[in-house]
């Protein structure tokens, strides 16, 4: 641990926060008979008794269960109602159920969902892409998982080169190769990396962001098909590039003849067209998921006209089926309706045009909260995402900000909020803005921090 995570640790009584804990695990379990029920039953046909595993990690001693959810809010089975800042970890940032892409969906799952075959949707969306990112041509997927995979694929197959690079502390989805992380100053795999095929430092090599002469040192063995990276590191709070840092990066991989794969499928809140947009970024790859189809399993990726021109010649028309790439239900009629109605209707320019103040208006009241309780915390902001950190000052790489992670505490600000009926991302203390968030939300969420903070420091 670094000293500005110890020094933000030491400014926390451990008895004083657990007690506020057990205060806090106790009303939630008492107000909520409805989910505490279910999550009984659900142990006896759920592994965990949860649909997929990461839902175990809610703060909170059984997560929440759902009734019903709309524009930036839901309704648990016990009739509570959340502000949700979360929002499905960005595959709800339209807003729950947005009108637009729910026509959408309502249309066309009466006109055939999936065939294997292409609707005219598919083209709408393609030129979009292109419109909006700045790539020329697109292709479909259920998840980003599978568009950062299959990029992997394409990268690895035009270069014939069998490495990948990524960032200490980086998230793309479960992509194999990224599972891995540098511990005592050696590449290894990542702490909780569950049955890897092959050891990663096999496939991977894995550098600090921000610092150029790691990457260049990296790239150097010319082994590296490409590099996999958010532009801005959203996975272990937020970390920004250093100025210019990117301009420098992308001029080492073309040095070395690597790839640059971006992967935006968090970083879309910096705005339409995502931060490569922004930033004038130029990446021979663009990936992205999640919010793409208002919450529909849906991603994409695209690339150059010089990497589709490579790929395009060595994929024969016999194997094309069989060569790693692809899925049944990819580019099905009902993704594609969804996503032409969410980026024709729902993430518009002037939706984020109201998005990205709400952020604003969030990090400035979380940031007076801070300095008014003394806490060594700051707060931090890309387009309409914020997050706060126990740390006093944004970190410049993975291992900055991992340093600062204080799983308890971080516990705790998650159930206080929830328990006052606001909802945050479970991993970190991420807050997202929906086209229906409101500034009485955000107001919410202030008061609520503040009182939080409060009564972390009066003991
Ligand atoms: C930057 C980034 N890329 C890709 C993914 C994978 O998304 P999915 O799990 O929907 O495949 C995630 C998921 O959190 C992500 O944060």
């Amino acid at each position: 641990m670094n000293t500005s995570g110890r020094a933000s640790q030491a400014a926390i009584d451990r008895a004083h926060l657990r007690t506020l804990m057990s205060r806090e695990e106790a009303s939630f379990i008492s107000a909520r008979p409805k989910s505490a029920a279910l999550y009984e039953r659900a142990q006896r046909s759920l592994l965990g008794g949860v649909p997929m595993n990461w839902m175990k990690k809610w703060a909170g001693n059984f997560p929440v269960f759902v009734a019903e959810a709309h524009g930036a809010h839901f309704v648990d089975v016990d009739g509570h109602e959340y502000v949700d800042l979360c929002l499905g970890d960005t595959g709800a940032m339209t807003g729950h159920s947005a009108a637009p892409a729910v026509e959408a969906i309502s249309r066309q799952s009466k006109h055939g969902i999936t065939l294997m075959l292409p609707t005219e949707d598919a083209l709408w969306v393609g030129e979009e892409l292109a419109r909006r990112f700045g790539l020329p041509y697109w292709q479909f997927t259920l998840t980003a998982t599978d568009a950062n995979r299959f990029s992997i694929r394409i990268a690895r197959e035009i270069t014939g080169r069998p490495k990948i690079l990524v960032y200490h502390y980086c998230y793309h989805g479960s992509v194999d190769e990224s599972f891995i992380s540098i511990s005592d100053g050696v590449a290894a795999a990542r702490r909780g990396n569950i049955g890897p095929p092959v050891n990663p430092t096999e496939t991977t090599r894995v550098v600090e962001f921000n610092d150029l002469a790691a990457l260049d040192a990296a790239l150097a063995h010319q082994d590296v098909a490409c590099i996999l990276a958010e532009p801005v590191m959203t996975n272990v709070g937020i970390v920004h590039p250093d100025p210019g840092y990117w301009r420098s990066a992308a001029e080492l991989a073309r040095r070395h003849g690597t790839l640059l794969i971006m992967d935006e499928t968090h970083t879309i809140c910096a705005g339409p067209g995502g931060y490569t947009r922004e930033h004038a970024l130029k990446p021979d790859m663009f990936v992205i998921g999640k919010p793409i189809a208002s919450g529909l399993p849906a991603g994409t990726y695209g690339c150059t006209a010089e990497v589709a021109e490579e790929i395009t010649r060595r994929i024969h028309l016999e194997d094309c089926d069989t060569g790693g790439i692809g899925g049944t239900l990819a580019g099905n009629a009902l993704s594609l309706a969804a996503m032409r109605a969410t980026l024709e209707h729902v993430l518009t320019p002037q939706a984020f045009a109201h998005m990205i103040p709400l952020a604003q208006r969030f990090a400035y009241g979380v940031a007076e909260a801070i300095a008014a309780s003394g806490l060594p915390w700051h707060v931090t902001r890309l387009g309409c995402r914020a997050e706060y950190l126990f740390r006093p000052h944004p970190p410049r790489n993975g291992g900055e900000a991992a340093a600062a992670a204080d799983f308890e505490l971080e516990r705790f600000m998650h159930l206080y909020a929830l328990n006052r009926g606001v909802l945050l991302t479970p991993f970190h203390n991420m807050a997202l803005m929906s086209p229906a968030t409101t500034e009485a939300d955000i107001d919410l969420h202030t008061r609520i921090f503040g009182s939080a903070v409060k009564e972390l420091t009066q003991i």
